[in-house]
């Protein structure tokens, strides 16, 4: 198992190109699905994610070239099957459920395994059986599967419990086909979602509301492929903006949408981080006296929880006492018990971690539990004092495109160990 190690200490410098949006491109390249056609998507963080998803689409039938060269992914769904997707590849990835939608409504039918536990939480699926059976599916849950049957969807109103992405989606792919009008209300607006709108707009789907939490869908009889790039990844973003804060340096993040980083920058400016927006790209600073501040997870535009961990590690090295609030995800903290290792100072109240900021962090060997946890180790391990090995990366290359060239390219003394 691969791991990465970081000799902290070291002033970050230069700039950064940020990748496009995993959370975007894997609900788009599983509404392929519905045109039974060729699209092309360009632009392709060529991620562990993405390449499991592109593996779930072939198990059912789909012809995918990746060139890894030009970042673009040919989808061409014409011979996709009405059959079960390789249970194992489903299982790795809780967002292999973003092919329900599509499936039950090109084929009327899915029958899929239910993934594994996820460490940072239950993950049920609740909220999207009930938007699914709103249009009509008769949906099965047992022994280890999902399965639904809809004869004919038909348009209706959705009201979801609590703005889950995953749903959004799922009902959105579902609708786009269905008879008549779909209304999705207390919507997820992620960016994202609104990427994943444009998207099927542009294969001749008839979405409105996309980035509202009031979302309409008139139904049309059928789609066709399209060529699109996604929107940048706002995280990955986030998360370099949180390596100039934690190593006080100043540096250039290129290819950024500043109107979705909102809420992270409002956050980061309120502990006191310069952020310049310069046309696609930021200038970040956080080579300056930063205050320690509270943080609560939200819903979009609230700050988001993928950014939790991250700026959990900034705020251990920031002088006061900081309260972290996770409001999204039941069990999102296995972090600390790693940066604790590394001389953090956290206590864990329930959905609540309490900081007290400290001067310097120490390396040491910590484990990544998770995909933004493993990141936030990294950020640490490049403020820390002498040397910190971070195993279990693999969590990390789900999300991250190549993150150990990246800060080596910003000056750090990174490396990569198999
Ligand atoms: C998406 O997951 C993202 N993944 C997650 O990013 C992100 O953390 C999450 O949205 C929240 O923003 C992708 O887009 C691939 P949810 P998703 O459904 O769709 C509860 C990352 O690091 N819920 O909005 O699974 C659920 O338990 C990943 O890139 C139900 O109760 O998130 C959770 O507490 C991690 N019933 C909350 O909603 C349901 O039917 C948020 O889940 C569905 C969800």
């Amino acid at each position: 198992m691969s791991k990465i190690v970081v000799r902290g200490g070291r002033k970050l410098h230069g700039e950064v190109q940020i990748s496009s949006a995993k959370n975007s491109v894997l609900p788009i390249i599983a509404g392929c699905i519905l045109n039974g056609d060729k699209c092309v998507i360009n632009n392709v963080p060529m991620l562990e994610d993405v390449f499991v998803i592109i593996d779930i689409l072939k198990s059912i039938g789909a012809k995918v070239d990746i060139n890894k060269i030009e970042n673009k992914v040919i989808i061409d769904t014409e011979d996709i099957k009405d059959c079960m997707p390789d249970s194992e590849l489903v299982k790795k990835m809780r967002a292999s459920f973003l092919i329900m939608g599509p499936m039950l409504c090109r084929f009327g039918h899915f029958k899929i395994s239910l993934p594994g536990g996820c460490n940072i939480g239950t993950r049920p699926i609740d909220l999207h059986i009930k938007g699914l059976s709103a249009l009509g599916a008769k949906i099965n849950v047992g022994y280890g599967y999902v399965e639904a049957f809809a004869k004919k969807l038909v348009g209706s109103n959705v009201y979801l419990d609590f703005p889950s992405v995953g749903a959004t989606e799922n009902i959105i792919m579902a609708a786009v086909m269905a008879e008549g009008e779909t209304i999705i209300e207390n919507a997820a607006e992620e960016p994202e979602i609104a990427d994943l709108g444009r998207f099927l707009n542009s294969m001749g789907a008839n979405i409105m509301g996309i980035g509202t939490d009031t979302i309409r869908i008139i139904g049309v009889k059928s789609l066709k492929g399209t060529t699109y790039k996604p929107i940048s990844d706002r995280i990955e973003c986030g998360t370099f903006m949180i390596a100039a804060a934690i190593t006080r340096s100043k540096f250039k993040i290129n290819g950024v949408n500043f109107e979705y980083l909102k809420p992270i920058i409002a956050k980061l400016t309120e502990a006191g981080i310069y952020i310049e927006p310069k046309g696609n790209s930021v200038i970040v600073d956080g080579n300056r006296e930063l205050r320690h501040i509270d943080v609560k997870t939200m819903p979009y535009p609230g700050f988001p929880t993928d950014m939790q961990s991250q700026i959990t590690g900034l705020l251990c090295t920031v002088k006061g006492t900081s309260i972290i609030t996770e409001t999204i995800f039941e069990n999102r903290f296995m972090h600390a018990a790693e940066m604790k290792r590394m001389g953090a100072n956290i206590k864990i109240d329930g959905r609540s971690a309490v900081v007290e900021g400290i001067s310097k962090l120490t390396g040491a060997k910590v484990r990544a539990t998770d995909l933004r946890a493993g990141a936030a180790l990294i950020l640490c391990g490049l403020a820390a004092e002498g040397e910190t090995e971070v195993s279990d990366i693999y969590h990390v290359d789900r999300g991250y495109v190549n993150i150990e060239e990246k800060f080596k390219l910003l000056g750090a003394d990174i490396e990569r160990v198999n």
